[in-house]
C-alpha cells in the first residue's frame, strides 16, 4: 500500500498537521446507517468501557436490530505496540438495549451464541490482536450474507495484525468482499504511524442463486454465452 509514499509522510506527527480524519463516532454512525437495509443484527468485538458500543446503540435508535457486544473485559492478552498486557481491563458497561457477551472469544463465541445472534448485518472488529480478530471472523463466517458489513478499527496496528487476520480469513473461506470505504485514523496502540479503518461488504454467497445448470451449458457459445460466463466468473469466482 505504501510503496510509493515517502516514509515520513506516514508518520502521524507529520500528517496530523496536514490532514483531517473522520472521527470514530462518524465512522460508526455511517456503518449503522448503511446496515439498516441489510438483514441481521450488530456485533461488536472489543468493547472495553463501552464508548463505541454507546455510539452504536444511539445510532441504532428504535431499530429492531439487536446489538451484541463481546469482550473478556480482562484487557489485551498480548502486548500490542506500546500497550501492555491487560490494557483496557475494566468492568463490563451496562447499556440499555445491548447484550454484553463476557468472556474470551475463544470461549464465548459458541454455536449457541451464533444461533441467538442469527444473521449479522454489521460487525465492528476492534480487538486489535491477530488471534482475537481471526477467532471472531471464523465464528462470524456462517452468519454473514450478501450485504453484511465488516469494519476494522486498526488495520495496520502491530504487524498489521487485523489486516493479516482478514486476509488469511478471506483466503481460507473464499468469501468475497469489496472494500466500500476506508478512513484514515491516528496510530493504534499508541504507535507513531498512520492507521486506517477499512469497511468491507460481503458480496458473495447469496447475491444470486447459484444456477442448477451451469450457465456455460445453458448458453453454450455465442455472444450471450460470453456475457453469461463473464458474469458468472465475477460473482462466483
Ligand atoms: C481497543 S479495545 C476496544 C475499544 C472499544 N471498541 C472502544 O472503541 O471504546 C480492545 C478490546 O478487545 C478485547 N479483546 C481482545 N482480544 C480479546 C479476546 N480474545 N477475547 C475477548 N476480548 C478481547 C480487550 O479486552 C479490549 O477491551
Amino acid at each position: 500500500m505504501h510503496e510509493d509514499v515517502a516514509p515520513e509522510s506516514l508518520e502521524w506527527g507529520y500528517l496530523n498537521r496536514r490532514i483531517t480524519v473522520a472521527p470514530k463516532k462518524s465512522v460508526l454512525e455511517l456503518c449503522v446507517a448503511l446496515s439498516r437495509r441489510v438483514p441481521g443484527n450488530i456485533v461488536e468485538f472489543g468493547v472495553a468501557n463501552g464508548d463505541s458500543t454507546r455510539i452504536l446503540r444511539r445510532a441504532l435508535g428504535r431499530s429492531e436490530k439487536r446489538i451484541y457486544a463481546c469482550d473478556s473485559f480482562e484487557g489485551l492478552r498480548e502486548k500490542f505496540e506500546n500497550a501492555e498486557i491487560g490494557t483496557f481491563a475494566c468492568n463490563p458497561p451496562r447499556i440499555r438495549g445491548v447484550e454484553i457477551v463476557k468472556g474470551y472469544f475463544e470461549d464465548s463465541l459458541t454455536p449457541e451464541l451464533a444461533a441467538r445472534v442469527g444473521r449479522v448485518a454489521f460487525a465492528s472488529l476492534d480487538a486489535d490482536l491477530y488471534s482475537s480478530t481471526s477467532c471472531a471472523l471464523r465464528w462470524l463466517t456462517p452468519l454473514l450474507g450478501s450485504g453484511s458489513l465488516l469494519l476494522f478499527d486498526e488495520f495496520l496496528g502491530e504487524k498489521e495484525s487485523e489486516k493479516r487476520a482478514f486476509e488469511d480469513w478471506s483466503h481460507e473461506t473464499g468469501l468475497r468482499t469489496v472494500r466500500i470505504a476506508e478512513f484514515l485514523r491516528e496510530p493504534s496502540g499508541w504507535g507513531t504511524r498512520i492507521d486506517k479503518r477499512p469497511l468491507f461488504q460481503v458480496i458473495g454467497g447469496d447475491l444470486l442463486p447459484k444456477p442448477a445448470v451451469p450457465l456455460r451449458d445453458r448458453f453454450r457459445g455465442g455472444r450471450l454465452g460470453g456475457i453469461a460466463r463473464r458474469a458468472r466468473d465475477l460473482v462466483f469466482r
